[in-house]
């Protein structure tokens, strides 16, 4: 039997970088599948290539920033497959690179409002569906500055470490009720998130992980395949950094 079958997962933001390679690794795992993005080209390019691999999924353009949309994604998942078992809070967004002083306003708003707004959004209305179950796997994305600084990214950093705070509170909640809530916290991934940096500096922020280079998507997808899994079924209210050692220093 395969990892996920029989399992019904959705992934946001999974149109694209760590969100495609969640996809389509859950998907070989024998999940059923909801993508959620706002790029609905790309979205429904993830969903025919599970569908040529044999797997199931539909795409809903959803943006994690409004709440009707969140529960879209969820009644979507409800109506198609008749369940939720998994859902990854992966959507984000890196916002500008700015001292506190410098940063603009709507920017700061539009970055918490889709890093940690929406994945309350997203927990609020899987969390019922899940408990019509009486389980379920929730892994929302914090980075590894969900625990460390990182100057002239303020409200990412602040984001990434609100998903933490988020992600026990939720499990205190509901893990006595089946459902098991963990963040993880990739180190820098070779994604287009991080092309406002040129090859060289990319070179050097991969040197900075004691790796000694960027995290590959299908590495953070991997940890987050058995955090999803009932192999993890004793965790949860946990922050797993996937960082090549980055914290370690
Ligand atoms: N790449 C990194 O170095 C890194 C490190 C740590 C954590 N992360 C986190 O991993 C997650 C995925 O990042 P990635 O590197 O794959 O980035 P990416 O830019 O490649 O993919 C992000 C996806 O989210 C979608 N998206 C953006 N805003 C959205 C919204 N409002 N609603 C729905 N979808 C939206 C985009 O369209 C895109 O498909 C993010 O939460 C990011 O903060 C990334």
């Amino acid at each position: 039997m395969k990892t996920l079958e029989n399992k019904v997962a959705l992934i946001t933001g999974a149109a694209q970088g760590i969100g495609k390679s969640m996809a389509l690794l859950f998907a070989e795992n024998g999940a059923k599948l909801v993508i959620t993005d706002l790029n609905a080209e790309a979205g429904e390019n993830v969903v025919n290539a599970i569908e040529n691999n044999g797997g199931e999924a539909i795409f809903v353009k959803a943006d994690t920033s409004n709440p009707e949309d969140s529960r879209k994604s969820v009644d979507a998942a409800l109506a198609r497959f008749g369940k939720l078992d998994i859902a990854v809070n992966n959507a984000g967004i890196v916002g500008p690179v700015q001292s506190i002083e410098e940063y603009d306003l709507n920017a700061w708003n539009k970055v918490l409002s889709i890093n940690l707004s929406g994945v309350f959004y997203g927990m609020k209305y899987q969390i019922p569906a899940m408990l019509k179950n009486g389980s379920g796997s929730i892994i929302n994305m914090s980075s590894i500055v969900g625990s460390a600084g990182a100057a002239n990214f303020s409200a990412y950093v602040s984001s990434k470490h609100g998903v933490i705070g988020l992600t026990r509170t939720g499990a205190l909640e509901y893990s006595s009720r089946g459902i098991r809530i963990n963040a993880v916290g990739p180190g820098y991934t070779d994604t287009s998130m991080i092309d406002f940096l040129d090859s060289e500096q990319k070179d050097i922020v991969g040197a900075s992980h004691p790796i000694g280079r960027l995290a590959r998507v299908e590495e953070i997808a991997e940890f987050v395949l058995w955090l999803a899994s009932d192999k993890a079924s004793f965790a949860t209210g946990t922050y797993y950094p996937i960082d090549g050692g980055y914290l370690a220093q």
